[in-house]
């Protein structure tokens, strides 16, 4: 029997898609508002799914104290409040999409959680528009 236990969190960043390659008319195309050369930003959501077995001493899959710790640590004062094109080393050469950054938190908290338990990363770039990632 798994249970999937999920954490809500938030940050606030600044991103600029583009690709160097491309000319600033194909960027702003594929793009949109998103290539604006001088950034702008997003209210991220981002729910860290925990998937796995109830131990039996606690009754949790994994204490949300520290799942909460791991976030606020490893993501939130990574990125909040942060241009994350700029100054974020990860993204220096990776576009910040939500995939990619999707992807990149997964990397960060996976080897911070039990090896036992599944990982799922949904992010929310706007309230309409958000992606999952399982490590696949
Ligand atoms: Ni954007």
């Amino acid at each position: 029997m798994k249970v999937t236990v999920n954490r809500k969190a938030h940050f606030n960043a600044a991103h600029r898609l583009y690709n160097a390659d491309w000319t600033d008319a194909r960027n702003a195309t594929v793009f949109g508002k998103c290539a604006n050369p001088n950034y702008h930003g997003h209210n991220y959501e981002l729910i860290v799914s925990v998937k796995g077995e109830i131990h039996p001493d606690t009754g949790f899959v994994m204490d949300m104290k520290v799942l909460k710790q791991l976030i606020e640590t490893e993501i939130e004062d990574q990125f909040d409040h942060k241009n994350l094109n700029e100054e974020v080393e990860e993204f220096r050469k990776l576009n910040p999409t939500a995939e990619n950054i999707s992807v990149v938190i997964w990397n960060k908290l996976r080897s911070k959680i039990d090896a036992n338990l599944e990982l799922s990363i949904t992010l929310y770039e706007t309230p309409r528009n958000f992606v999952v990632y399982s490590g696949e």
